[in-house]
């Protein structure tokens, strides 16, 4: 039987990191065989590309350049990494994928929707996530958390209506998408978060189709 597939996504300062341990912990308490991964990266050379489109340089970066970049690591993480363990019969649990560069690259950078989809359709065929958990949060506030971790990357150094862009893509891939997706308000306490976190994988593991996450 094939493993489920589960992706992360939120603006920077959502509080990505500290709900991956959490479900890496709730996927372990299910005794659930999993793997954690993330994008751009998992993999030697995917990693090697996410450190090119991270760093932050003199030269600026052309967004159709960024986007091949993004989808070049993706292909290598996609066919090494997420599609044996699948097919393996072992959860895949990535810290962002493709809904991203819907965000980013599409809203924030404004490329056309349909380049992307091209590319998705080249690189990852059919596939689609079996959960998307998107954490939402106010940009302020999430880039105020996020400005408290030292060092900005490329990405963060971006002006606050980028990612105001980027939001708001993600909010039409919600729309667009919402078996597929739970939102998670991320300014409710990390308690009430969890929770709701840990009761859509448990309807994962039940076999339950998410329902529209309008009431979460
Ligand atoms: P992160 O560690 O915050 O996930 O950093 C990855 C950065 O890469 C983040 O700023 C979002 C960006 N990114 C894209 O722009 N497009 C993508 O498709 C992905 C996966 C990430």
């Amino acid at each position: 039987m094939s493993g489920l597939f589960i992706t992360l996504e939120g603006v920077e300062g959502v509080g990505k990191s500290t709900n991956l341990l959490f479900i890496a912990q709730w996927l372990q308490r299910h005794r659930i065989d999993f793997v954690q991964t993330r994008e751009p990266g998992g993999t030697p050379l995917a990693e090697e590309i996410r450190e090119l489109l991270l760093a932050r340089r003199n030269e600026a970066v052309d967004p159709t350049a960024e986007l091949l970049l993004i989808f070049a690591a993706r292909a290598q993480h996609f066919n090494q990494v997420i599609t044996p363990a699948l097919a393996g019969g072992r959860w895949v649990v990535s810290d962002r994928f493709t809904d991203a560069t819907y965000a980013y690259q599409g809203a924030g950078r404004g490329l056309p929707v349909a380049v992307i989809a091209d590319l998705e359709a080249m690189v990852q065929h059919q596939r689609q996530p079996d959960l998307t958990l998107y954490l939402d949060l106010d940009v302020t506030t999430g880039l105020a958390r996020a400005s408290q971790r030292g060092q900005l990357d490329r990405f963060e150094q971006e002006e606050k209506l980028f990612f105001e862009r980027v939001r708001q893509g993600y909010l039409e891939r919600v729309a667009a998408n919402p078996q597929r997706f739970a939102v998670i308000n991320a300014a409710h306490p990390l308690d009430e978060v969890q929770r709701q976190i840990a009761a859509r994988l448990q309807q994962l593991v039940d076999g339950i189709p998410p329902k529209n996450s309008a009431d979460s």
